[in-house]
């Protein structure tokens, strides 16, 4: 089978019911609504209850990816899970997902932690297994229960992150959606920029002024490269869905692309940094709101700890 023959099939999402107000986030730690929302553009993010595992989020949106798809878990032969707050360290939690959805024995099931941008290393590494003839049907997941990582005193992380998953069906072509290309890239040497330690305090640390700038720079390549690789320029593509991370930096790849922001999906006033749950959750936002339709081409755009980094083309 050709690699341009996986297509998205359908997708799903899920988000716990507890909304953290930037409002109650002023009680917490010094910070205001002003200061949130000027910075970041984010206005309130959901938090998972202490039982509410990655697992269960990413099983909910597992759920409606596989309705949304018209595919049963029976089908399901490859689950990717892209997250760094597994349930625990092991097993993996595409396992426990698996188990939950009833997908069978026979399917490859593991998890893969690329940070933020996991969800398109999930749907690259989902798109070359299937491409490969082997798998037929793949769930691919980001879900994360940031929460458990935020250091509740630290105003300058904790008012960034925030909880959820969102999931996607790929399958053989029915003649729409398909991938087009991925481009995925890392750079180790800026590993100390954003990162959990194992002690003393085993929250996110984050350099955010060096994060921001290399965000900047590492999305315009990975975009530069992806639209000159499949000779697209700019102004054909209809809708953008980027990494959630900071409006700014959103505003700035717009500027660079030179397309309006009204092409871009941006939910993270609602949802702040949902890490690799951030893209499919305002994908499947795109789809049931109709901002892609039938022919139109989609940009994924994502940056996030290691450094890593990528893109990827849907054609709808
Ligand atoms: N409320 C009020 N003041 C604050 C807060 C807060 N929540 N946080 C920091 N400040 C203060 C700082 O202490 C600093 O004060 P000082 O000037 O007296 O020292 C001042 O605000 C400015 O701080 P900066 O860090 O320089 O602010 P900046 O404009 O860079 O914004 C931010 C910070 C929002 C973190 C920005 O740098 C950013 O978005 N960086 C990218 C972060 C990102 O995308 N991270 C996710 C990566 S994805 C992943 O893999 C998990």
């Amino acid at each position: 089978m050709a690699t341009t023959d996986i297509c998205i099939l359908g997708t799903g999402a899920h988000v716990p019911a507890k909304v953290l107000t930037n409002h109650e986030l002023a009680r917490m730690v010094d910070t205001t609504d002003e200061w949130i929302v000027t910075r970041t553009g984010i206005r309130e993010r959901r938090i998972a209850s202490k039982t509410e595992m990655t697992s269960h989020m990413a099983a909910a949106a597992a759920r409606a990816a596989l309705a949304n798809a018209g595919v049963t878990a029976e089908q399901i032969d490859l689950v990717i899970l892209a997250t760094l707050t597994p349930d625990q360290p092991m097993p993996a939690t595409a396992c426990l997902v698996q188990h939950e959805l009833g997908v069978p024995a026979g399917a490859a099931c593991f998890d893969l932690n690329a940070a933020c941008s996991g969800f398109l290393y999930a749907l690259d590494t989902a798109w070359a297994m299937l491409a490969s003839g082997r798998h037929q049907h793949a769930l691919v997941i980001g879900a994360e229960k940031m929460s458990s990582l935020v250091d509740w005193t630290d105003r300058s992380t904790c008012v960034l992150f925030g909880d959820g998953a969102g999931a996607a069906v790929l399958g053989p072509a029915r003649g729409t959606a398909q991938i087009l290309g991925a481009r995925l890239y890392a750079e180790g040497a800026h590993a100390g920029l954003l990162c959990v330690p194992r002690s003393p305090k085993p929250f996110i640390q984050m350099k955010g002024r060096e994060v921001f700038k290399n965000a900047v720079r590492e999305m315009e390549d990975a975009v530069r490269d992806i639209l000159e690789q499949h000779g697209v320029a700019a102004s054909q593509i209809a809708c953008v869905v980027p990494h959630q991370a900071n409006r700014r930096i959103i505003e700035s790849l717009a500027q660079y692309l030179g397309l309006p922001l009204e092409r871009f999906v941006v939910n993270l006033d609602r949802y702040g940094n949902t890490s690799a749950a951030s893209i499919p959750l305002a994908l499947d936002e795109a789809r049931r709101a109709g901002r892609v339709r039938a022919g139109d081409t989609t940009l994924l755009v994502a940056f996030g700890a290691g450094l890593t980094y990528g893109s990827a083309l849907v054609r709808w």
